[in-house]
């Protein structure tokens, strides 16, 4: 599920190609881009390789912008980066993010995220990914009845002025799953029992023992990228130790791969 590539820009090209290639292949991913790149310069060393692979969107977010509905800027890189300052925002805490999508109420959203690392922190900060093939198998055994819920109902989520309506698992043909959800972005608008559907996977996710084992976690060095296939693919991130601004940082924007 998970694959590394070496990427530096005398190879840009060769390696967008080669990242194409892998992607259409259902079973990959998570792509993870080592560089020798650090500071300041890195975005736009990965604002440059995208290019060989794809196209970057402008959906980028900040906190200072305003309260949760409204904090877009049209801008393509938005700040993942510990600051204690900033309170209830997971991209500027050092708390374990539970599991999502990053679409979730876009509807516009492209195919990928795509993360490069600035700084990580000493322990813990890990981005974590369990395959929506890996959260089905494990719904069947647990909870038949809440992954057909999941499957037949549509769910709003919103937020930053936007609003999408997708069912949070949907099926496209016999094993083939996407996934679509954001237990902080689903609407208050939907029905008190949809409400309660929600809540009862977020907890399942949260706390059953057998998505953890099927968890698999990345942690990004300076300099490292990585990007996944959003709809595929639930993410989050394991909480880490961090006493200074900046000690975790990455640079986050979405990006659709393909041409
Ligand atoms: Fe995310």
């Amino acid at each position: 599920m998970i694959l590394e590539f070496n990427i530096n820009e005398n190879t840009f090209q060769n390696t967008g190609e080669n990242i194409l290639d892998a992607w259409k292949k259902e079973q990959n991913k998570v792509f993870i881009l080592k560089s020798d790149k650090t500071g300041d310069d890195i975005r736009n060393f990965y604002e440059f390789f995208c290019k060989s692979f794809g196209k970057i969107y402008e959906l980028a977010e900040d906190v200072r912008k305003g309260d949760r509905d409204n904090q877009r800027t049209n801008e393509k890189w938005m700040e993942v980066r510990f600051d204690p300052s900033f309170k209830d925002a997971y991209r500027h805490s050092s708390s374990e993010q539970p599991l999502h999508t990053d679409g979730s109420y876009i509807p516009n959203f492209p195919n990928a995220t795509l993360m490069c690392c600035v700084a990580n922190s000493k322990r813990g900060g890990e981005t974590i990914f369990l395959d929506v093939n890996d959260l089905v198998e494990c719904l069947k055994q647990d909870d038949v009845k809440l992954l057909n819920d999941l499957l037949s109902e549509d769910f709003v989520h919103e937020r930053s002025g936007d609003k999408r309506t997708e069912k949070i698992i949907h099926q496209l043909e016999k094993n083939k799953y996407l996934i679509n959800f954001n237990y902080y972005c689903i609407s208050k608008t939907n029905n008190p029992k949809k409400l309660s559907m929600a809540k009862k996977f977020f907890d399942y996710l949260c706390n059953s023992d057998k998505i953890k084992k099927k968890i698999k976690s990345v942690k990004l060095t300076p300099g490292d990228a990585v990007t996944w296939k959003d709809r595929e693919l639930l993410h989050g991130r394991n909480s880490f130790i961090a006493s200074e601004s900046s000690e975790r940082f990455l640079w986050k924007c979405a990006v659709n791969l393909g041409k």
